[in-house]
């Protein structure tokens, strides 16, 4: 329902611009994300873009969910439709849309080799540059640098510490009457969001990476088990039952409104909690996520934004000029300072004037550099569906339907299925 009548509004508005394009030389039709301050920063670079080449751009804002944002890209581009030229992808997606997308190597001179060198691999299928990376991203942990001071509670290193502190926090709050208080917020909706969140649990605790680099299915195991039955004893206990309904924008409101303790969350939301108007500016923390126990590690999901062309695109060399532009260092550093975007070029972690805005960008490079790839790259065009069947799987453990072994087991089962058909 949603996605359809996204499907229109991001018809009409390509249509809008064929009217508007008939007076123009060239127009550029992008989608952007709108999380956060995502949709003005696109809007900034886009017209800073306009002003330099004098073509004329339409924005085009997708939903907030990536699974969402997926299902609408592969309609639009099954289709094989001339509305889009350039597509913000997600760090996933390269294996799944190469096929429409153009290779961009003969337009950025080169521009790639300033970026990480993972990124650049991860967007290259069969030989194609098919994206030119624009933001990286890797979970982390938001706190409440007050409230762990009032209590006396330490910035928590295991999961286990972090219930218990948020657990106490929590309840010294509601006898002093503030009774909204919650321990911990993150995203539970089923939707790729929370394959994202289960994947730093389960690899945390040593459970590996769901299916392996080889493209083993390796989801069944203890450590995994535990680190699901971990996270489903938090509903209602430090995490509110609305958490399993919650995507990175609801766990942000509850955060930044002052309202609980903990937020697991991705790097933009720094910029929104320190902004002039939040509540809590001013008294937030930034650390690695905690480990899976004592013998754990520190894990975060690697995520990120690309830039791709359509190959259906009418425009491919200005569409391509647009994404050069968007991915530059200028442009990262203004995305960097302003709304906490996380670079690709590894130099603008050494900026000055991006670590006086976000000091944890410098803390937290080897978390950036090593984020924990979701199995995209082992499943290529299948991703989708592994995706699927794991955020279900999951959302069923922390709703209470299945227990972690049976969801495990059963998500093994769907899997292995999966597979026979070959990935
Ligand atoms: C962020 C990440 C992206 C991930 C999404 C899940 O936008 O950058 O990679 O898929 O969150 O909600």
């Amino acid at each position: 329902m949603k996605t359809s009548h996204l499907y229109k509004s991001a018809f009409i508005a390509g249509s809008a611009w064929l009217l508007a394009g008939a007076v123009h030389a060239t127009s550029i039709t992008i989608s952007c994300g709108a999380v956060g301050a995502e949709l003005q920063l696109c809007e900034e670079g886009v017209a800073a873009w306009r002003a330099k080449t004098g073509n004329h751009v339409e924005l085009v804002s997708t939903p907030n969910s990536s699974t969402e944002r997926l299902s609408l890209y592969q309609q639009l581009l099954s289709a094989g439709t001339q509305d889009i030229d350039v597509l913000q992808i997600d760090v996933v997606w390269p294996g799944m849309l190469a096929q429409h997308l153009l290779d961009l190597s003969p337009y950025t001179n080169g521009a790639e080799n300033d970026h990480f060198e993972s990124l650049v691999t991860n967007n290259t299928v069969d030989g194609k540059l098919v994206a030119m990376p624009w933001f990286t991203d890797a979970g982390v942990l938001y706190y409440r640098k007050d409230l762990l001071e009032k209590y006396q509670q330490p910035v928590p290193q295991t999961w286990e510490q972090l219930t218990e502190v948020a657990e106490h926090v929590q309840a010294q709050e509601r006898s002093a009457g503030n009774n909204q208080m919650w321990g911990f917020v993150w995203q539970g909706r089923a939707y790729e969001g929370l394959t994202c969140d289960a994947l730093e649990w389960i690899y945390s605790y040593n459970g590996g990476t769901i299916v392996d680099q080889e493209g083993n299915i390796t989801i069944n195991n203890p450590q995994a088990i535990s680190a699901l039955e971990m996270a489903s004893s938090w509903i209602n206990n430090i995490s509110p039952p609305g958490v399993l309904n919650y995507a990175e924008e609801e766990a942000r409101g509850v955060f930044q409104s002052g309202n609980a303790v903990f937020m697991r969350n991705w790097p933009y939301a720094w910029t929104l909690a320190q902004s002039e108007d939040s509540p809590i500016r001013g008294q937030v923390g930034v650390v690695a996520l905690p480990k899976g126990g004592e013998d754990g590690r520190h894990a975060g999901t690697l995520g990120g934004w690309q830039l791709a062309v359509s190959r259906y695109s009418k425009n491919p060399e200005a569409a391509a000029d647009l994404v050069n532009f968007l991915t530059s260092y200028e442009e990262q550093k203004r995305r960097a300072i302003k709304g906490s975007y996380n670079p690709t070029i590894a130099a603008l972690y050494e900026d000055e004037e991006v670590l006086a805005e976000v000091p944890f960008f410098g803390e937290l490079y080897e978390t950036f550099l090593n984020g924990v790839p979701r199995p995209s790259s082992s499943t290529g065009n299948n991703y989708g569906r592994v995706s699927n069947a794991t955020f279900n799987a999951v959302h069923s453990v922390l709703s209470g339907g299945q227990s972690a072994q049976e969801a495990v087991e059963d998500l093994e089962r769907q899997l292995i299925r999966m597979s026979r058909r070959g990935w």
